[in-house]
């Protein structure tokens, strides 16, 4: 385990690099959550261990956004940052404190939007704006007038004002100008912005001047700074009514609560109203209301005692893509979804978010196993905003649409218009006739003579468009076929209509879904007993089911998504094909040993098939796997059975041959 020393380099080293990211270079490699989580992780060591704290930002941590090319100012009074919690029984906690210090006078607690951009003083003189500055250190900032002079809504002249006055507040930048300025970037062929805080960030910091001209950034001011004379000023809401009237723009809502209850009431009315705010908000400021009590509870060395932020939990968040699925909506449209290391995103765990197309794909460059950035916002799907280049691991490719779907054996065209991809029913013949070739095969619905020179004549000659046609042909129909005569005309017609009473499996696995064999059929079988249920199954009540995986659900789910194979499923029933399963009386009567067991079976037999072995198993109710694991049962083995056998010996697993199998069906 690490010394105490050694967590505690470990952790400043880390935040050192993030604070470096965030407060200077604007663009930050982790979300808020997890800072907030590093640097709690120091504070608890910290009050543990106090003599390990040997830097500046470990007793003083505000971060520090100072950058060559500034002037430096000092703040006449310190900007601090607030102590905050994500619990709602810390903050309860907080506000039961401020009520037992404050019990014998009225406390009152001001609500207000925690925004999300960057923070500012902004000084007057004479009602004349004369500086603004970053919030630096704490203790000094850069100088960063004449960008944020830019601001249409900052007034740069106020009536009425006191001979000095400090505001603070913070610079945004809104979602649309966000979103103009990427596509410019785009269009130039330049790599977007991540976020619109770090460009807000980036712009004030711009030294080039016609840049910052070009890019909209908007204020909202909360509170002030020094101000004289210092005593016209008496609360927070106050203030807030001061600042409107001065003509600063202020927040949209802030509310006024009379006791710890009330203003949780509050914050929960805020998380409500802030995606209608201009500006982004990531939580509440709670400050007690009056100047006098505010200065009787003071200061630690970080933060002020008599305000609390309450950070409502991240709607975005980094995690891993680990794979890309293909969802297949009614229509036949494909939408990719991005399969994500589970993360837990405003109250709920999120596994999976859309990738919406393939142009999104494309122009986000996602790519499978990369670290992607996740946003829940109000009702909306979860959504993959963009990609943390620098954790892309060395060996990632690029991901690619349509071969990703040719993996997938799903067949599918590019809308002309647009940018969705639909699946297809494909009209080449001699995929077609392959289909039937399968579709009568042994393994399938056993059709006797529907050979490949038979099935080349039916798609070339008759037109047999799907399985379903072939039930339409008469005998007269097969005379008409190279060398058919009357008898081998009645034969083939006898063995096609004969096949309408194949289980249901055999069904299942000759309609021909992509990845799904007859072992998968029959589970299928199994869990659905009719090819209707089956047909309105989702990815998600298929992927339960033992042996279906998810590339095998999203097949079927596509498979049945296209009109085409739905009307030739109602053309099956039309010729009187039965499309339930008879399955459930078997099972239901089986008393045998076998019944709900899993069986793997390897070597020869004497007295039977591998195919009639599984004939027999199934018929008992037991299910037949191809690889020995842990969930098999059985093991069934004859002459020359080779690694399974030991395998299943290593796993102690209980081994037949072939008489005690016997003895096992006949028990
Ligand atoms: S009051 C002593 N009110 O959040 C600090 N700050 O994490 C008093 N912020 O430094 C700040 N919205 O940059 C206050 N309504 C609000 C705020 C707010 C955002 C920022 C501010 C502060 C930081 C603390």
């Amino acid at each position: 385990m690490a010394s105490p020393k050694e967590t505690y380099e470990r952790l400043r080293s880390t935040l050192n690099y993030h604070d470096e990211l965030y407060y200077k270079k604007a663009s930050p490699e982790i979300d808020d959550t997890t800072y907030d989580r590093l640097k709690k992780e120091l504070e608890a060591l910290l009050e543990k261990h106090p003599d390990l704290a040997v830097s500046q930002s470990d007793l003083f941590s505000v971060g520090d956004d100072r950058i060559e090319g500034f002037v430096t100012v000092r703040h006449k009074i310190p900007m601090l940052s607030l102590d905050n919690t994500y619990n709602k029984d810390a903050f309860i906690a907080f506000g039961k404190r401020l009520e037992k210090e404050f019990k014998d006078t009225k406390l009152q607690m001001t609500v207000e939007p925690k925004i999300d951009g960057v923070a500012v003083n902004i000084s007057y003189e004479n009602g004349r704006l004369v500086r603004a500055v970053t919030r630096g250190n704490g203790t000094e900032g850069d100088d960063i007038t004449q960008n944020v002079s830019l601001i249409k809504e900052l007034p740069k002249e106020i009536k009425n004002a006191p001979p000095y006055l400090e505001v603070r507040g913070e610079i945004y930048m809104r979602h649309d100008e966000f979103e103009r300025i990427n596509k410019l970037r785009l269009g130039d062929n330049l790599e977007p912005f991540k976020n619109p805080r770090n460009l807000a960030a980036g712009t004030v910091k711009l030294l080039d001047f016609q840049e910052a001209q070009r890019r909209r950034l908007n204020l909202v001011v909360y509170s002030v700074g020094y101000f004289e004379p210092s005593d016209f000023l008496h609360s927070q809401s106050m203030v807030q009514a001061q600042l409107s009237d001065w003509g600063f723009p202020v927040l949209e809502k802030f509310w006024l609560a009379n006791n710890t209850e009330e203003a949780w009431s509050f914050i929960e009315s805020l998380d409500n109203l802030r995606h209608g705010f201009a500006y982004p908000t990531d939580g509440a400021v709670i400050k007690v209301n009056d100047f006098t009590q505010q200065k009787e509870l003071g200061f630690t060395a970080k933060a002020p005692k008599f305000a609390i932020a309450y950070k409502f939990e991240a709607e975005q968040l980094e995690t891993i893509l680990k794979d890309i699925h293909m969802q297949i909506g009614r229509t036949g449209a494909i939408t990719p979804v991005a399969i994500l290391e589970p993360i837990q995103l405003a109250g709920t765990t999120v596994s999976r978010a859309t990738l919406h197309n393939e142009d999104e794909i494309i122009r986000k460059d996602i790519r499978i196993g990369d670290s992607v950035l996740v946003q829940k916002a109000g009702e909306i799907i979860p959504q993959v905003l963009s990609v943390n280049l620098e954790k892309r691991p060395n060996d990632s490719k690029a991901f690619n649409f349509s071969e990703h779907l040719k993996s997938l054996n799903i067949e599918a065209r590019r809308d002309r218009s647009g940018s969705s991809w639909r699946i297809v029913a494909s009209n080449d013949p001699s995929q077609r006739q392959r289909a039937l070739l399968h579709f009568g095969s042994r393994s399938a619905m056993d059709i006797e003579n529907l050979g490949t020179a038979i099935t080349e004549q039916l798609v070339k000659n008759f037109n047999v468009i799907s399985p379903a046609d072939l039930y339409e042909l008469s005998i007269n129909d097969f005379l008409k076929l190279d060398k058919f005569k009357e008898k081998s005309a009645t034969n083939l017609y006898e063995s096609i209509q004969a096949s309408k009473s194949q289980d249901l499996w055999r069904l299942i696995h000759g309609i021909g879904i992509p990845n799904v064999g007859k072992q998968a059929a029959k589970d299928l079988e199994k869990q659905f007993q009719s090819l209707d249920k089956l047909s309105q199954a989702s990815v998600t009540d298929l992927i339960q089911i033992d042996g279906i995986g998810s590339t095998m659900a999203e097949s079927i789910r596509a498979w049945f998504s296209v009109p085409d194979n739905q009307n030739m499923i109602q053309k099956l029933k039309r010729s009187g094909l039965h499309l339930e399963s008879n399955i459930t009386a078997k099972i239901q009567t089986s008393e045998s040993a076998l019944n709900q067991k899993t069986v793997v079976i390897t070597g020869k037999f004497e007295s039977m098939t591998r195919d009639e072995a599984s004939e027999l198993i199934e018929s008992a109710g037991g299910r037949v796997s191809s690889s020995v694991s842990a969930k098999t049962d059985f093991l069934l083995a004859g002459e020359a059975a080779g690694s399974k056998l030991s395998k299943a010996q290593d796993l102690e697993i209980t081994i037949l041959d072939e008489s005690a199998f016997k003895n096992l069906l006949e028990s």
